[in-house]
């Protein structure tokens, strides 16, 4: 999968995406992350990218002219290789977005090439974003500086459900927001430490027996941290009736 992101700090998205399992995966060849710089596409001799906002206001905008051309120069690059005139599927990350989540995440894995537009200031011309613009994309509801980080969170979510980039792809799938669910509790040696066991089942060697508590767990962590996701998930009728039973027994 190609990253093409668009930004004013190429330096920072790519110094915090070449370590660890990201780096690794693009020296294998398994990613690309390609970083643009919009200055490199302005139209003046001081390389300004940016404008007063007509009508007033706090702030300057980045302009729509630079950020097409950086688009284009991007674009074009894909169509050359991939000989086809389809139109790049291009994220702005903003906080007017749709929620980043781990749906999102395993979608846009699909994409052959995907450009993340990365606003500063106070924001971008809206002319250029309703011209290139497919999806708005949040990472959550509080305001950053930039979608420099924004983009580096979706780059890494959507990465990992790339195959191959893990080392093991069934940790891609089992894992917290499977079935939207939270991940169990995990434990390593020593057997003891700090005078806490490991719960016993986990030394049993009873497959069958760890993967029912297992589940079991990650069920009660999900009704314990994220009881908005539990209503989410799709409990077999005697999972159900095990945590109704539990709830009782907690009422008494
Ligand atoms: N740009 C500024 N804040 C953002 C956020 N929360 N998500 C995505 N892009 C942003």
């Amino acid at each position: 999968m190609n990253f093409h992101i668009l930004t004013l700090f190429p330096e920072m998205v790519l110094n915090g995406l070449n370590t660890s399992i990201i780096g690794r995966a693009v020296n294998a060849g398994r990613l690309s992350i390609d970083a643009v710089n919009i200055r490199d596409y302005a139209f003046n001799k001081h390389q300004s990218v940016d404008d007063y906002p007509y009508g007033g206001g706090a702030g300057m905008l980045m302009q729509a002219e630079p950020v097409y051309l950086a688009y284009e120069a991007v674009a074009e690059k894909i169509r050359a290789r991939s000989g086809e005139q389809t139109k790049p599927r291009v994220v702005y990350l903003s906080p007017q977005g749709s929620v980043f989540n781990q749906n999102m995440a395993r979608e846009l894995a699909l994409e052959e090439d995907l450009i993340l537009l990365c606003g500063h200031y106070e924001g971008i011309d809206e002319r250029v974003l309703e011209e290139i613009v497919t999806d708005y994309v949040s990472i959550g509801d509080y305001v950053l500086t930039g979608g420099e980080l924004p983009a580096m969170v979706m780059v890494d979510a959507i990465s990992r459900m790339v195959p191959g980039v893990l080392h093991n792809d069934v940790s891609a799938e089992f894992e917290s927001f499977q079935d939207n669910l939270l991940e169990y509790p995990q434990y390593s040696r020593p057997e003891e430490w700090h005078g806490k066991k490991v719960p016993p089942v986990l030394l049993s060697g009873h497959h069958a027996n760890i993967e029912k508590w297992r589940r079991e767990q990650s069920i009660l962590r999900t009704r314990e941290r994220r009881p908005d996701l539990l209503e989410k998930c799709e409990l077999t009728e005697k999972e159900k009736q095990w945590l109704q039973d539990l709830e009782q027994e907690t009422e008494k």
